[in-house]
């Protein structure tokens, strides 16, 4: 079976998170999430979760240098047989600093999947946002969990993140426009980008990305 090496691009609250979570049932990709890295650190108060800290709670993006490290050495020691990232590359910087490893390894992507939601979309989703921290999400509306407030999964309290807060979700998304928008047009230059309808529901979203993988993995036989 070929290596599968797998990009998920697109707005905050797109729903990245929530077909990441299906695609590592389908086929048991190392994932590893840029934004889930970032928090782990901050909780344990390490160097680098205090200079991302700032950064995080004002919706900008963390320094290419500090995610660029973490994220690479993430997929050395793990992703040696493929890889799912969630929320990286997330700048053309990253981009190029990840095709360079590629590179050196002899490997190469398979595709960047692009889950695509407009603004209004986007606010109403993160608005309406709760986790547990066992990273379980639900949407108060969308989504909820059988009990206000409860994971259905682990019964652990749920929480509303900082950067959910409408006025950070503005920035996020003007950040997300401004640099990582362009890896839209990296990605298709490349032919690696597939696109995504995220206004569908999850499943219809995840049937269509599987669908896509399928197809990607038989032309990679012939
Ligand atoms: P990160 O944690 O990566 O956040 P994000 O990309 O903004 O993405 P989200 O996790 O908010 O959204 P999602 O698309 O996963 O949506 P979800 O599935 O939860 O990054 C956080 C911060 O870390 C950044 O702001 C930055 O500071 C820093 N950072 C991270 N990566 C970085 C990088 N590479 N460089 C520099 N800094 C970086 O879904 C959202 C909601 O919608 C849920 O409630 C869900 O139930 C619901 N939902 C999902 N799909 C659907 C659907 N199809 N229909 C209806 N509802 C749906």
């Amino acid at each position: 079976m070929s290596e599968l090496n797998l990009i998920l691009l697109g707005p905050p609250g797109a729903g990245k998170g929530t077909q990441a979570t299906r695609l590592r049932k389908d086929f048991s990709l190392p994932y590893i999430a840029t934004g889930d890295l970032l928090r782990d650190h901050r909780e344990r108060d390490t160097e680098l979760g205090q200079a991302a800290s700032e950064y995080m709670n004002n919706g900008k993006l963390v320094p290419d240098d500090l995610v660029i490290k973490m994220i690479l050495d993430r997929i050395e020691a793990e992703g040696g047989d493929g890889f799912l990232l969630d929320g990286f590359p997330r700048t053309v910087a990253q981009a190029d600093a990840l095709g360079a490893e590629m590179a050196n390894l002899g490997r190469r992507l398979t595709a960047a999947l692009l889950v695509q939601a407009d603004d209004d979309e986007v606010v109403r989703r993160l608005s309406g946002r709760r986790q547990c921290r066992q990273g379980h999400v639900y949407h108060v509306d969308f989504d909820p969990p059988k009990h206000e407030g409860v994971c259905d999964q682990d019964g652990t309290k749920l929480f509303q993140r900082d950067d959910d807060r409408p006025e950070i979700v503005l920035r996020r998304l003007a950040e997300y426009h401004e640099q990582t928008e362009p890896l839209i047009d990296y990605y298709e230059r490349r032919d690696l980008l597939r696109r995504f309808n995220g206004a569908r529901a999850p499943t219809e979203v995840h049937d269509h990305i599987r669908a896509t993988l399928a197809t990607l993995r038989l032309e990679d036989q012939l």
